[in-house]
């Protein structure tokens, strides 16, 4: 990983970041509708108009992610990014270098995982599940971090992720 080679994250490195977030949220809020929709079609029952259009959407907005985060990889591997604001405890430090490379494993592995288990079998559907309380957990510490940098700390960390440098 190429990391302190930079002054700060570029407008498309930040663009990337909340739009990939927002979508992420979207996936997280509305992603039993594929469930719901998928277990009616099995028993061959209707499915609601509302959980079919959340179900595609699903569906594409997953996709979505998948190619925006290869983008985003592409990217950070060779424009880099700035090096990490030390917060003054190592074990935090340690704590949020993990929690970034979990959320590109992750936003790797659920769309992977969700198409294997729409096209191959239901079953992968049980691990693409276990992704959310996952995700969600990883977002809580992420958020925690990035405000006690910002506010607690004052070392304008979530100020480098709105203003690009470059
Ligand atoms: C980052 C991207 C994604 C996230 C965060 C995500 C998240 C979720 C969530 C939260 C659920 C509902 C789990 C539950 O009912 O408790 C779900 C279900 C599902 N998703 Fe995704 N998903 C993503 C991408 C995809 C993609 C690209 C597909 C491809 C078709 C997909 C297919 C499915 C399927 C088939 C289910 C139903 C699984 C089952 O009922 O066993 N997902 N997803
Ligand atoms: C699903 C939601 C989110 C995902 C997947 C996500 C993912 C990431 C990743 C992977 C990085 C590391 C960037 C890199 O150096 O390669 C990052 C950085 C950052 N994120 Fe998020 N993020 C999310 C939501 C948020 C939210 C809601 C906030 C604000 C409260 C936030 C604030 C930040 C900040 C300030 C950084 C820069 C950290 C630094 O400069 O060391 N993120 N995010």
């Amino acid at each position: 990983m190429k990391s302190g080679s930079i002054a700060g994250y570029s407008a498309p490195q930040i663009a990337l970041h909340w739009l990939i977030a927002a979508l992420v949220l979207f996936q997280l809020v509305f992603g039993e509708s594929m469930s719901v929709a998928l277990d009616a079609a099995g028993e061959g029952e209707a499915v609601s108009a509302s959980d079919a259009s959340l179900a595609s959407a699903h569906y594409w907005i997953g996709i979505a992610i998948l190619v925006l985060v290869g983008l985003r990889l592409a990217l950070r591997l060779t424009a880099g990014a700035p090096a990490p604001q030390p917060s003054g405890t190592p074990i935090f430090d340690r704590l949020a270098h993990a929690v970034h490379w979990l959320f590109y494993a992750l936003l790797v592995a659920m769309p992977v995982t969700g198409l294997l288990a729409y096209y191959v079998s239901p079953e992968i559907g049980e691990v693409h599940e276990i992704g959310k309380p996952v995700f969600i957990l990883l977002i809580a510490v992420h958020v925690a971090g990035a405000l006690y940098h910002q506010f607690l700390l004052k070392d304008g960390t979530l100020r480098r992720m709105l203003v690009p440098s470059r």
